[in-house]
């Protein structure tokens, strides 16, 4: 469900008109629903309301404080991807006894300061990843707990570049090489091999992909038993697709937890999910401004202040965010390509949408709050946006808009750094 809806000619998020968002904390800025987020988070845990299972949110997809708190409040599980990750769940009140490590990168930092915490699980991706825990396990005297994340080599039909279950993509270990890394794990003297996971790729929108990686890892699973190596539970990573437009159907969070359940009852398995863009995906959005409308060659541009910077997901997987004017009001409308400012052709957010807009009215880019504030930079020196939170009628900001002069503040010419 969009956190994002219209009455009475105005889009509203809980209580709170986003034109008063937008006046209040300027533009562009993100905004989050609060009560969107919980209701995400809570149809994983209800459905899943009869099985051992923990939730563990993926940092990655939004990782402002204000979100991974409200999570940490209702007793979220949490994936992380790097120590920075870890240092904001840990600062956001998160539990890190409910924390697992995923990545197929974890540095010798990341992998102490995650013990030292002590995280729940590290998910493995490989065979000399394994050999690396073991060592720094070893010389902090510990023991790490392990599952090893498989690429169970199924096509989860989703955009090449957040597909991650196929053979030959960086993630994982092969389905075939898989028995023998555990076999390793298993004789690493400073490893507890406790799972197994996989994450085939994200914005799945087709629960059929996800079942047969299901069956594939619970058949590994039983592999393991026989072999002497039982493991106590299975992680069957995020990548729930949402409805971005219309004729998209979300996948069901409800049904695909209740196939789940059905599956592994009776396995003595508990289960772990690392949702991301499902939690918090439909829960946000970027306010932004029209600047211009631009007339070329019959083309008509409607450049607007966000751009790229804030939001890459369409120049980066031609990814499709609703545009919506925030009121609606009496303009002629037309068919537009909304631009951003920045100095490259596929700063681009979204092309031929119908809007009835003037220069100054506010619009707001939907669907933004999963990889949005997350993956925004600071190209061109534009200043990352403010983050608000609304929580019934209030609209709270959580991250402040960055000033010009802090992008710089660590920089010196050559003659200042002589001084
Ligand atoms: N677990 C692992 C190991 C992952 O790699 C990911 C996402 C997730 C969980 C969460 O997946 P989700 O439930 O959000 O689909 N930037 C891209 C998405 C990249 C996803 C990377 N991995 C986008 O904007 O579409």
């Amino acid at each position: 469900m969009n956190a994002v809806r219209r009455q009475d000619g105005e889009l509203w998020m809980e209580g709170v008109r986003l034109t008063e968002v937008a006046e209040r904390f300027g533009s562009p800025c993100y905004v989050y629903s609060r009560a969107a987020i919980e209701s995400a988070w809570r149809a994983f845990d209800d459905a899943l309301a009869g099985t051992e299972h923990l939730i563990c949110y993926a940092v990655k997809a939004n990782s402002n404080l204000a979100v991974l708190g409200i999570l940490a409040r209702l007793g979220s599980g949490f994936d992380i991807v790097s120590g920075g990750e870890l240092a904001r769940v840990l600062a956001a009140g998160g539990r890190p006894e409910r924390v697992i490590f995923s990545g197929v990168g974890k540095g010798e930092e990341e992998i102490r300061a995650a013990l030292a915490a002590g995280i729940r699980c590290f998910n493995v991706e490989s065979e000399p990843e394994l050999e690396r825990l073991d060592a720094v396990a070893g010389g902090l005297g510990r023991r790490a707990p392990v599952s090893l994340r498989v690429n169970p080599d199924v096509d989860a039909r989703t955009h090449p570049y957040i597909s991650t279950g196929l053979k030959g993509n960086k993630f994982g270990i092969a389905h075939d090489r898989a028995l023998a890394a555990y076999d390793l794990a298993a004789s690493l003297p400073n490893l507890d091999v406790t799972g197994i996971d996989c994450h085939i790729g994200s914005q799945i929108l087709d629960m059929a992909p996800l079942e047969e990686a299901l069956e594939r890892v619970l058949e590994l699973a039983g592999a393991l038993a026989v072999r002497g190596i039982p493991i106590r539970h299975v992680d069957l990573g995020g990548g729930l697709g949402i409805r971005y437009r219309e004729e998209e159907e979300a996948l069901d969070i409800g049904r695909w937890c209740r196939a789940v359940a059905a599956r592994i009852a009776g396995t003595g398995f508990s289960l772990v999910l690392e949702p991301g863009r499902a939690i918090v995906g439909n829960a946000g959005a970027l306010l932004s401004r029209v600047e211009y409308l631009k007339l070329d060659k019959g083309k008509r541009f409607a450049i607007v202040d966000a751009s790229m910077s804030e939001l890459i997901r369409p120049a980066l997987y031609e990814a499709w965010h609703g545009i919506e004017p925030l009121a609606t009001l009496d303009r002629p409308a037309a068919d537009y390509d909304v631009v951003g400012p920045v100095c490259e052709s596929a700063d681009v957010l979204g092309t031929g949408r119908r809007l009835a807009i003037a220069p100054g009215d506010g619009i707001a880019i939907l669907s933004a709050g999963a990889y949005g504030m997350v993956m925004s930079s600071n190209y061109n020196s534009r200043p990352r946006p403010a983050e608000v939170m609304v929580d019934g009628a209030r609209s709270v900001q959580v991250r402040p808009r960055e000033t010009v002069a802090a992008l710089y503040a660590g920089e010196r010419t050559l003659d200042q750094a002589a001084t």
